[in-house]
């Protein structure tokens, strides 16, 4: 039996993240070494994720409150970690202490435990899972235009994201950068200025969304891998919800207008999935899209489930979803986003585990995707440091299971 780890001291500190705002690093000191963890922010949330604290009140709830209580602790079980940092914090959604000091301590003490078990991240991570099989990469879903709050208001769609159907990750990475470098050459053709946006795609001032789609197809073709990529879309939908309408290219649609505006889209583009295509409430909604095209496209739940059992088993009970985004900041602890992912897979929903629009380096959800086996990943556009830190992590999980 390998030794279990002591708990010596936790620190944390304040960093910024991709977007320039404040976030916490967590810094857990056992007898194996220092393991450190930085916690992303989203920046169209879900009404009803985990809650932060402020950066400055979140150092100081790590050091003055959780690092007294599990100083000098064994670290036997990712359970037992995560049940004292949900029994501290008292409340429903982690408000008292923050979702994000909780997360940063979750992290950092899985990181622990896996290096005193002398095992890879992503393969702890499946043993908590009882052991999902922890061989499979998932298919990265590159995001390549991003609109509304992460980009160009004007389109109201959030995430534009291409899907490489090759056989390996290595390949469909290569494929996805190549694409995006060639969108960046035919938005900078088009249109005057062409801007980054928050997850690190592209954004400018398109005038419709099917505009969109036909320019990362155009840029698909132009690299000779047309034939070879699918179109996966986060329309991010309560985004764009007002007054019981929806403001898409310009008009006020209806939820049935706008139900028939994505019956179009899949009719003529190779869209695999669409993620939050209407507002965070309306389970009811998702579950008529789902009736009418789930034979075609996957319909994946984000603000609506927020990687929390209980809305996972009311958006089941409506028959709202067959794909759950993971997100470990929206739920708070590591413990608690595995049972989402158990939970969304016992009813048979594909699972895609996501980056937030605010990142830090920090690469756990690539081993959490391996660990959980999840069908997908995003991590946003495949160019900056904080995206490409996960895609590069994948990278060499691909080596390591192929003995390569
Ligand atoms: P967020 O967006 O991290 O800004 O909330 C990402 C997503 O909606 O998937
Ligand atoms: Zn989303």
């Amino acid at each position: 039996m390998a030794e279990d780890p002591k708990i010596k001291n936790i620190k944390a500190k304040e960093i910024s993240d991709s977007r320039g705002n404040p976030t916490i690093e967590v810094n857990l000191q056992t007898n194996f070494g220092n393991f450190k963890a930085s916690v992303p922010a989203g920046v169209s949330t879900g009404k009803c994720e985990a809650v932060n604290v402020d950066i400055k009140k979140a150092v100081e709830n790590v050091e003055k409150i959780i690092a007294p209580e599990l100083k000098d602790k064994e670290l036997r079980s990712q359970k037992e970690i995560d049940k004292t940092l949900i029994e501290l914090d008292t409340t429903q959604n982690k408000s008292r202490l923050g979702a994000n000091a909780i997360l940063g301590v979750s992290i950092a003490a899985c990181r622990a435990a896996a290096v005193s078990k002398k095992i890879p991240l992503y393969q702890y991570i499946s043993q908590i899972a009882e052991d999902i099989p922890s061989q499979v990469l998932p298919k990265p879903s590159f995001n390549m235009f991003e609109g509304g709050k992460h980009g160009e208001e004007s389109i109201s769609f959030q995430e534009f994201m291409l899907i490489p159907q090759k056989d390996t990750f290595k390949e469909n990475l290569e494929a996805g950068k190549k694409i995006y470098k060639k969108l960046g050459d035919i938005l900078k053709n088009k249109f005057k200025e062409v801007k980054l946006s928050s997850e690190g795609a592209l954004t400018t001032s398109v005038g419709k969304i099917t505009e969109v789609l036909d320019l990362i197809l155009e840029a698909a073709e132009k690299t000779g891998e047309k034939d070879n990529v699918k179109i996966a879309i986060d329309a991010a939908a309560s985004e764009f919800f007002q007054d019981s309408s929806y403001k898409v290219d310009g008009r006020y649609l209806s939820k049935k207008e706008l139900k028939e505006f994505y019956k179009d889209l899949v009719a003529k583009y190779p869209v695999v999935s669409i993620e939050d295509p209407f507002y965070e409430e309306d389970f009811e909604s998702f579950s008529e899209l789902k009736e009418e095209i789930g034979d075609k496209v996957l319909i994946f739940g984000d603000d609506l489930t927020v990687s929390n059992a209980r809305r996972i088993n009311l958006a089941e009970e409506n028959n709202s979803c067959s794909g759950l985004l993971l997100k470990p900041n929206q739920i708070g602890t590591i413990t608690e986003t595995i049972e989402a992912a158990k939970l969304a897979k016992s009813y048979g929903w594909k699972i895609m585990v996501s980056n937030r629009g605010g990142e830090t380096e920090d690469d756990f959800i690539a081993d959490l995707a391996v660990g959980v086996g999840a069908e997908f990943i995003k991590s946003g556009a495949p160019f900056t440091k904080e995206r490409m830190a996960k895609y590069n992590r994948l990278l060499e999980i691909e080596k390591e299971i192929k003995n390569e």
